[in-house]
């Protein structure tokens, strides 16, 4: 029960990495919101984690609704004390093909969703003046590029830098921010991931899955439970003293 008594809001959690975090929080005694922008899987989830998780709908780009969802922790939990930055999308395509929509769209859910959903959360902590809790998803895809990933890269690049500003920024107000970079994980983001490599490499269906999975030292692909402990450690009192980090949390992938 190391998260006992403790609200956490993570987003996009009604399915993959998110969804295996607030099972973790909920097992570790923390109230869960499942804030997502798809609100009936999110009630889903919540539904099978039981009395510690609720849905919240939410969609990252929209100030409107980072605020209300911020609101409806406020009113059921009595505050917040982790965020989880969790909520992320995915596109590839080669440099001269990537389109000003798709850029526009990953920076948006995966930068700006981060920024201003990590703002809302601080301004509530502050507030409140018991401090918190910040974890953003990064990626291994944040440590270097890929030539065919160029904006997603450049997003979870982002999300390291932001978390290294926001950290040094607000351990003054007792709210640590540390960042999570996952390597390769099973997941719908990946399926999607497999499908674009198929079209662009020319690959049968779920062969770029099967390399990418071989190729991890560890001998497999992440699943969503793998990140879980560091998700759970980062939010526990245990990491009091870590500020501003990102940890890579992939099977040997990356070594920073
Ligand atoms: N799967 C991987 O291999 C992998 C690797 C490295 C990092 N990550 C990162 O881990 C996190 C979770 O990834 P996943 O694989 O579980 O993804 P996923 O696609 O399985 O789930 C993402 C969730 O985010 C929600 N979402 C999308 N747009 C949203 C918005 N605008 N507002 C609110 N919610 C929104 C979706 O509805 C979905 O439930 C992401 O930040 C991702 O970039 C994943």
């Amino acid at each position: 029960m190391r998260l006992k008594g403790k609200s956490a809001l993570i987003t996009g959690s009604a399915r993959g990495i998110g969804k295996a975090f607030a099972e973790a929080y909920a097992r570790e005694g923390a109230t869960v919101a499942i804030a997502d922008i798809d609100l009936e899987a999110a009630q889903t989830t919540a539904k099978a984690i039981g009395s510690a998780a609720y849905a919240v709908q939410l969609d990252v780009t929209d100030q409107s609704s980072i605020e209300a969802a911020v609101k409806a922790v406020e009113a059921k939990a009595g505050g917040l004390d982790v965020l989880v930055n969790n909520a992320a999308i995915f596109d590839l395509a080669p440099i001269v093909e990537i389109s000003r929509a798709s850029y526009e769209k990953l920076f948006s859910v995966n930068v700006a969703g981060t920024l201003f959903m990590l703002q809302a959360a601080a301004r509530s902590m502050i507030a409140r003046g018991k401090g918190g809790r910040i974890i953003n998803m990064a990626s291994q895809a944040g440590r270097r590029g890929e030539p065919l990933v160029a904006v997603y890269c450049a997003t979870k690049a982002a999300v390291i830098s932001l978390t290294q500003s926001a950290g040094l920024d607000l351990i003054k107000h007792r709210i640590n921010v540390n960042g999570i970079a996952p390597g390769v994980v099973d997941s719908d983001m990946w399926d999607q991931v497999d499908a674009l490599f198929a079209k662009y490499e020319n690959r049968p269906k779920g062969e770029k899955k099967r390399l990418v999975g071989e190729g991890v030292p560890y001998g497999r692909m992440g699943k969503p439970e793998d990140l879980a402990g560091m998700a759970v450690f980062l939010a526990s009192d245990e990491a009091e003293y870590i500020v501003a980090q990102t940890y890579n949390v992939d099977g040997g992938q990356w070594m920073s």
